[in-house]
């Protein structure tokens, strides 16, 4: 598929989706958010893929959802086409790790975004915020619950009812982050950590990954048996078999993910 407001493509064991709306700050309109889901979906599949980043400009990963394209619609229509959830979820249904590497704004969807990803890395320049509340309305792409699970509530109130941004070292010492960098490394680190995990096996990633993720849906009791079980299931894979036995043997182990 042709794109026209990301650009798509292949480093290494890495698939990497630049948005690329420059004149919009990389709003994220409704085309953009299709092909966005559309190239999530083909490196999903593609087994020479082991993790993706998700990236923007330097001076935005993304300034929010589209406000021209949204403002006039009604509320039947926003009801109806059940705005943001069709097509913003498209990154929670991937099952390889999603990096956002987030340079300059990340505000409203597009800290959304961000937080639905699998990891944040955030350049020295970057800062998050949910301005929604400048507009007359509230995050409505997971914002409320997903930035308050990670800063706690009373960073996320102030953010969410003042619109307040956060800057990089904020962000990291609130636990928004995983690591800040440089600007001029974000991508280079982001592709380090993609490779890294390329080179592990496909199967405990991918369920390592739906594990931590399980923290933030169920019950400690529930997330504790179903990490279990996961962690049962891949002593039936020949990368365990195999991971164990190069450590026992002293060599590096050849996965070959499954
Ligand atoms: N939607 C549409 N266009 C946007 C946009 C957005 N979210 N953010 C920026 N743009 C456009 C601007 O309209 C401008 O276009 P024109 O040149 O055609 O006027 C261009 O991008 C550059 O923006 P600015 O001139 O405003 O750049 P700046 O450097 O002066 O300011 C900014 C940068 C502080 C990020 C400012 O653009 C801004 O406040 N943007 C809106 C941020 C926002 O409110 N985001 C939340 C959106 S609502 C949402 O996301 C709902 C949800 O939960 C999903």
């Amino acid at each position: 598929m042709a794109y026209e407001m990301i650009l798509v493509e292949i480093q290494g064991r890495v698939g990497v989706i630049t948005l690329n709306r420059p004149k919009a700050l990389n709003a994220l309109c409704d085309q953009l958010m299709g092909e966005l889901g559309e190239a999530l979906r083909g490196f999903d599949a593609d087994p020479a893929i082991g993790a993706i980043v998700v990236t923007g400009s330097e001076k935005a990963f993304a300034a929010g959802a589209d406000i021209k394209e949204m403002k006039d619609r009604t509320y039947p229509a926003v009801y109806f086409d059940d705005f943001i959830g069709k097509r913003w979820e498209d990154v929670l249904r991937i099952q390889k790790p999603v990096i956002a590497a987030v340079a300059g704004f990340a505000l409203g969807g597009g800290c959304e975004l961000a937080m639905m990803c699998d990891m944040i890395l955030a350049a020295d320049n970057a800062k998050f915020g949910q301005p929604e509340i400048n507009l007359g309305i509230i995050p409505g792409a997971g914002g409320s619950q997903r930035l308050t699970r990670a800063i706690g509530k009373s960073k996320a109130m102030e953010m969410i009812l003042t619109a307040r941004m956060m800057d990089a070292t904020e962000a990291e010492r609130a636990n928004l982050v995983a690591r800040v960098v440089p600007l001029a490394d974000l991508l280079p680190e982001a592709l380090k950590i993609g490779e890294k995990i390329a080179s592990l096996s496909g199967p405990s990633v991918a369920m390592a990954k739906e594990a931590v993720n399980a923290a933030f849906e169920t019950t400690l009791h529930e997330g504790v048996r179903l990490e279990r079980r996961l962690f049962h299931s891949l002593f039936a894979t020949a990368d365990q078999k195999e991971g164990m036995a190069a450590f026992a043997e002293k060599r590096k182990p050849d996965f070959r993910h499954g």
